[in-house]
């Protein structure tokens, strides 16, 4: 049994969507017969992501749109074509990320860059597209994809870290409000990747280092535990356990914290 948001003739919208993880949710939300929007920054990816979409689904079932998710009014122009071409959202998968690398005392626009994308990119698409999903008053998924590096804040990249940190924390915020909207039914998630092996993590390597995940398998799993009303999406191949409390520790065995299933449509 599928999740009940992902359904034939849904509308599935992922930023970030042109490469790795998020075209890889692009793929396998096409080929449960939704309708698909990636949005990315990178307009040559788009299009590549377009053609590669067309052979498992039909054209006019994808729209692609350049957008920079740390600007507002673009994430807010995204929302308003994806309605007027697919009707509205249904799920929303706020993907788009960055990792450049940081200093502690690096160049403030630097930061703000990575924060931009990464925090901001993630609040603007939840508090941009939930009133207009929730209005739509259908089963819907609001996924963000976070990272390890938000919970267990290795030294190294303290921009990503809290970027990512920022990113658990806005997810469940938005978990406790979806919960308490009246007549609401779309859920929050966050997504955990351990090392998937994409554009973002290759750094010059052409091979996948052992261990690491492909963007499909991530996807997968993030399916499965979905279907199994996770609130927390805690791929297994990564450490984050270890950097968790008794309770939260619950989150790697698929337990289901405080969870309200989403209802069916
Ligand atoms: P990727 O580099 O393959 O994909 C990221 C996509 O985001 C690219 O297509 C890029 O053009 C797009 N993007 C960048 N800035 C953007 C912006 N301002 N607006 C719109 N789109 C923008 O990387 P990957 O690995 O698929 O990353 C996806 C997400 O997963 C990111 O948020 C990343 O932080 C997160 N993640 C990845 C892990 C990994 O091991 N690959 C591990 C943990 C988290």
């Amino acid at each position: 049994m599928p999740h009940p948001a992902i359904t034939k003739d849904n509308v599935a919208v992922i930023t970030g969507g042109a490469s790795g993880i998020g075209f890889a949710a692009a793929i396998a939300f096409a080929r449960a017969g939704m309708k698909v929007c990636i949005a990315d920054v990178d307009e040559t990816r788009l299009a590549e992501a377009a053609t590669r979409l067309s052979s498992v689904t039909a054209a006019t079932n994808v729209m692609t749109l350049a957008v920079d998710v740390s600007e507002i009014e673009s994430v807010t122009e995204l929302e308003r074509a994806v309605r007027e071409r697919f009707g509205g959202t249904d799920i929303l998968m706020n993907n788009a990320g960055i990792q450049p690398g940081s200093t502690l005392f690096g160049e403030p626009d630097h930061w703000q860059r990575i924060i931009g994308v990464n925090m901001w990119g993630i609040i603007n698409g939840s508090r941009i597209f939930a009133p207009s999903m929730i209005a739509r008053g259908r089963c819907g998924l609001i996924i963000n994809t976070g990272s390890k590096q938000g919970i267990t804040t290795p030294p190294g990249d303290p921009a990503y870290n809290v970027s990512k940190a920022g990113v658990k924390a806005f997810t469940e915020a938005l978990q406790h409000e979806l919960r308490n909207s009246k007549d609401c039914h779309i859920t929050a998630h966050l997504l955990i990747p351990g090392f998937v092996f994409t554009g973002l993590t290759a750094k010059g390597r052409t091979e996948k280092p052992a261990g690491a995940w492909t963007p499909e398998q991530t996807v997968d799993f993030m399916l499965a535990r979905l279907e199994a009303g996770d609130f927390y999406i805690l791929c297994p191949d990564n450490d984050v356990p270890r950097a968790l409390d008794e309770k939260r520790m619950l989150w790697a065995a698929g337990d289901i914290i405080e969870n309200r299933p989403p209802l069916s449509r």
